[in-house]
């Protein structure tokens, strides 16, 4: 059991990570500059949706292997590990804002007393760590008061817990064997598939793979997992253009395509584009880096452009709907967040619809059935409803954002008006044509000439 320190823990990955590291047995301190967040997580709740935490979370509190503060002093005194999983944002520029990860550096640098192993989980640029060790050297002595290794985060929102106890691979780049001895005893009960809370989520068959590696590797990795997601949504948004103009029929597409093992069905839906807190800030930093590093990314660049045009065929698409103006059409958004599954709208392009609609004057309503309140608190003036059929009624366009389940079901003999059905766009091929067809509504497929 090791006594461990999350700073921002409050967050995505912190958190998960903290639930993950303390159903392993480990004593897990959380902490965090985000009051509300620290409130509600005090007593339990997650300001965070996902699937399972907030139970598991209870019964963490209530054995008291988890806790909640907002004092890095006392969390650095009482770990002997630090995870740092604070943001990571994109600069204008397209690089990775570090202010956050070099002002934890800049208080770490003075809060050491023993020896520490700092954990990079934020996915940060590779030269971090270099970065990071400098700062903490300035008062303590790398390889003696602390050590800092990456442990990049592969967590994909909607299935984090699946993701952090059923992990694809844990990869963990270090260039000293005992902080790299540490690690791997932090996450020996996960490789055991010993817990102290019992979980669904841990197979007694599975084999996690475990990778140790260099730093800059490790960081790479990263970057090349988001980057090549990135891609393949690109590549099938690109395919969709053109089966669109050839009168293709993209699902049929998809499926042929993704039965080839070589090539596999994830991340190939056509849609909006990739949005949401990594993919387009983790290519654009990767951009960044090659560029800085005199290699022209002109691959990456492709997949950032293509995703930059993507939005604008779906206003396009709107915008045909309608006919000559938007002013004042009332356009119903399915699925706010920047997927389904989870309550994060941070980037969602779905909120970038939103914006560019608003400022042609349409008058916008938006589903959702985790983000409502999150699209509100970001967007005041977004109407926004968990009701489907409300948001369905007097629509003049619905545009289907998200994969959810329930956008499949719905009912479009009673979800339009019937004197004035909407005119339906389905960016993620999810809707049940044979249902629009039977209420005699029009509909337009991303990716089918239809
Ligand atoms: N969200 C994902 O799906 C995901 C997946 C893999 C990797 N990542 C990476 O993990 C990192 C964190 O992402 P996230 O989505 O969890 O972000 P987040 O915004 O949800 O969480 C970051 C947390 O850090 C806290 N914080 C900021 N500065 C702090 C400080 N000085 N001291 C203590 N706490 C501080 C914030 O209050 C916040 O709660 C990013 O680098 C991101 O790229 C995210």
């Amino acid at each position: 059991m090791t006594d461990i320190g999350i700073i921002g823990g409050a967050g995505y990955v912190g958190l998960v990570t903290g639930v993950g590291l303390a159903t392993l047995g480990h004593k897990v301190s959380s902490m965090d500059l985000d009051q509300t967040r620290l409130k509600m997580l005090k007593n339990g709740k997650s300001a965070v949706y996902e699937d399972g935490l907030e139970p598991l979370l209870r019964q963490l509190i209530d054995i008291n292997q988890i806790s909640f503060t907002d004092d890095q002093s006392e969390t650095v005194r009482n770990s002997d590990v630090l995870f740092i999983a604070v943001g990571t944002p994109s600069l204008a520029d397209g690089a990775a804002d570090l202010s956050s990860v070099i002002a934890v550096a800049e208080r770490l640098r003075d809060e050491i007393r023993k020896y520490t192993v700092i954990v990079v989980k934020s996915t940060v640029p590779v030269g971090t760590i270099g970065i990071i060790t400098d700062i903490l050297s300035q008062k303590l002595r790398a390889g003696e008061d602390f050590d800092v290794v990456s442990n990049p985060e592969f967590l994909r929102e909607g299935s984090g817990l699946v993701d952090f106890f059923a992990p694809s691979r844990i990869i963990v780049g270090s260039t000293s064997e005992r902080a790299s001895k540490v690690l791997r005893e932090i996450y020996e009960p996960l490789l055991q598939g010993t817990t102290v809370v019992a979980v669904p989520w841990i197979s007694p068959e599975q084999e996690i793979p475990y990778v140790e590696t260099d730093p800059t590797s490790a960081q790479l990795t990263k970057y090349a997992a988001n980057a090549y997601l990135a891609t393949r949504i690109s590549f099938i948004n690109e395919i969709a253009g053109i089966s669109e103009k050839v009168g293709g029929n993209i699902g049929d597409i998809v499926y042929g395509l993704g039965l080839d093992p070589r090539i596999g069905p994830g991340y190939l839906k056509p849609g909006i584009g990739f949005g949401g807190p990594c993919l387009d800030k983790d290519i654009r930093a990767l951009v960044t880096v090659a560029d800085e590093n005199s290699y022209d990314p002109v691959m990456f660049n492709g997949v950032i452009r293509r995703n930059d045009l993507q939005m604008r065929e779906v206003m396009n698409k709107i915008s045909s709907a309608v006919g000559s103006s938007l002013y004042r059409k009332r356009i119903a958004l399915l699925g706010l967040a920047f997927k389904e599954g989870t309550n994060d709208v941070r980037h969602s392009l779905s909120i970038r619809l939103y914006r560019a609609l608003r400022d042609q004057g349409a008058s916008v309503v938006g589903h959702d059935v985790l983000a409502v309140e999150e699209a509100r608190e970001l967007e005041p003036g977004l109407e926004a409803s968990t009701e489907l059929t409300y948001v369905l009624k007097g629509a003049d366009v619905v545009v289907a954002l998200n994969s959810e389940q329930a956008y499949e079901e719905i009912d479009w003999t009673i979800a339009g008006m019937p004197n004035r059905p909407p005119f339906v766009i389905d960016t993620r091929g999810i809707l049940d044509l044979a249902a629009l067809e039977t209420a005699h509504i029009r509909f337009d497929i991303l990716g089918s000439a239809r």
